[in-house]
């Protein structure tokens, strides 16, 4: 089995979750850049049940072509993980833009729609393989769809072409699924509940609308700087139960109204917020 420092030098940690670490990494063989995310998961062999699954999902995702999806390069065993090589995105994700910019201008919303709706429609139409298709009981397997299954601000990075203009990419496909069986890392909530669709509480078939309105969530929070539904402790069990309550049945909190919130705390975009003397947008 290869050891990571045999193939790559690291350069960079980009990410340390509960479940994966991301890595920027030198490929050795060429000197190319990548992006190397390693699964907190321990492997023996290519057989073992575990890899053959992180296999079959990555041979899909190697497939995904589009200019707003991170392009996935090979899968490896390294050190006992199984092991992501992508493209490396040179940028900062959504939320690390929300922090510093607190919200979006009209005309970055609108491009960050066009780009990321672009790239939710080429997935969630994505034709797969026959042979995966002809062998499976999965709904969503035969309706040829990859369902991302994770879009919050943090897996979306902005980076910027050699124009000027900026590129969205959609990373971490690493909930996605074209089985539902086969969602492996259900555990990690924290952080994503807050975009979580009405039927993803309550394990009800998830399908390419819980994506669209998840996205729908990212966009509230991009021009008006909170999400609808913010919860304060995710360990509190009633205010988790609220949150679900809220996103199955509560009025959308006005947006205009936060968005003027937003403006009155930083002020400094005002022609962004009213452009042409738009009275709220
Ligand atoms: N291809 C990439 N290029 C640049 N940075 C990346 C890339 N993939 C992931 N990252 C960084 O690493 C973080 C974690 O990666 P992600 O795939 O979302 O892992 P997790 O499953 O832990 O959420 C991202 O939020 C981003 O900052
Ligand atoms: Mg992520």
């Amino acid at each position: 089995m290869t050891e990571l420092a045999t193939s790559y030098d690291i350069l960079k940690v980009l990410g340390h979750g509960g479940f994966s670490a991301v890595f920027k990494a030198r490929r050795k063989t060429d000197g190319d850049i990548v992006a190397l995310k390693q699964l907190d998961l321990t492997i023996e062999s290519e057989n073992q049940k575990e890899y053959r699954d992180f296999k079959e999902e990555v041979d899909i995702l190697k497939k995904l072509d589009h200019p707003n999806i991170v392009k996935v390069y090979e899968e490896h065993i390294l050190d006992h993980k199984p092991s992501l090589e992508m493209e490396f995105v040179d940028g900062e994700t959504l939320e690390t833009l929300l922090k510093k910019e607190q919200y979006f201008s009209i005309e970055d919303t609108l491009d960050l729609i066009e780009q990321i709706a672009g790239a939710l429609n080429y997935c969630h139409h994505y034709y797969l393989p026959d042979k995966l298709v002809l062998h499976t009981e999965s709904a969503l397997l035969r309706r040829n769809a990859v369902i991302h299954n994770d879009i919050n601000p943090k897996n979306i990075i902005r980076s910027r072409n050699e124009d000027g203009s900026y590129r969205y990419v959609l990373i971490d496909f690493g909930l996605s699924f074209t089985d539902p069986n086969a969602v492996r890392h259900s555990k990690k909530e924290e952080g994503m509940a807050e975009y979580k669709a009405p039927e993803k509480w309550s394990g009800t078939t998830v399908d390419a609308p819980s994506d669209i309105y998840s996205f729908g969530i990212v966009l509230y929070e991009v021009l008006t700087g909170t999400v609808p539904f913010p919860v304060k402790d995710y360990k509190i069990a009633g205010d988790m139960i609220q949150l679900e309550e809220n996103h199955r049945s509560a009025a959308i909190p006005d947006m205009c109204q936060k968005r003027i919130a937003a403006l009155k705390t930083v002020p400094k975009k005002a022609n962004a917020i009213f452009p042409n003397g738009w009275s709220c947008w």
